[in-house]
């Protein structure tokens, strides 16, 4: 029988605890899951993709059945190239709805193979996003229990070197 792979797209910018939550939500229900980070040149980032990657691949070492690439073009057509069926996406409140129905149809249309998963984060992270996690810390925010110590000791690096508010993203 052909590996379940689940691919968990995102910009990742950077990875917090929702996501991370996401990931061991979704890994029992697939034999891999894919974290791919999305190579996007036209999207001001706080981490370069390479940074991002590294930062997930920190998290998830110890996950034998995840791993993390990142990817260019259409998710689709990434998704036939690891031969993945299923994207998971999570779903934080009402306001994501609209977006991800758009996305999970536009990826239907463009592969009918390819089924959307959306999974709930833990309630305690319904609202969390990265650019909250660096809206936050750039004006001196506590993001105890948000984000893993090694992503706030990368902001920590990061935010130093930059005024504050100027990586969008
Ligand atoms: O974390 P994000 O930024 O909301 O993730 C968005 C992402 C990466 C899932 C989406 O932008 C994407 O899949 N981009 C790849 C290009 C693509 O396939 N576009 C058509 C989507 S319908």
């Amino acid at each position: 029988m052909p590996k379940r792979i689940a691919v968990y797209p995102g910009s990742f910018d950077p990875i917090h605890n929702g996501h991370l939550d996401i990931i061991e939500r979704c890994r029992p229900l697939f034999d891999e899951v894919l974290i791919a980070v999305l190579h996007n040149e036209g999207k001001q980032a706080l981490f370069s993709v390479e940074e991002r990657v590294e930062i997930i691949r920190e998290r998830i070492v110890h996950l034998p059945d995840c791993r993390v690439e990142s990817f260019t073009g259409l998710l689709v057509d990434f998704m036939d190239r690891v031969g993945a069926r299923a994207v998971v996406r999570g779903l934080r409140a009402v306001s994501d709805f609209e977006y991800e129905f758009q996305m999970a149809l536009m990826n239907r249309r463009l592969n009918p193979r390819v089924e959307t998963v959306f999974m709930m984060p833990r309630e305690d992270y319904s609202y969390l996003s990265s650019r909250l996690v660096k809206e936050v810390y750039a004006l001196g925010g506590d993001l105890s229990g948000l984000v893993p110590e090694p992503v706030l000791e990368r902001l920590r690096q990061r935010l130093r070197l930059a005024p504050v508010g100027s990586p969008a993203g």
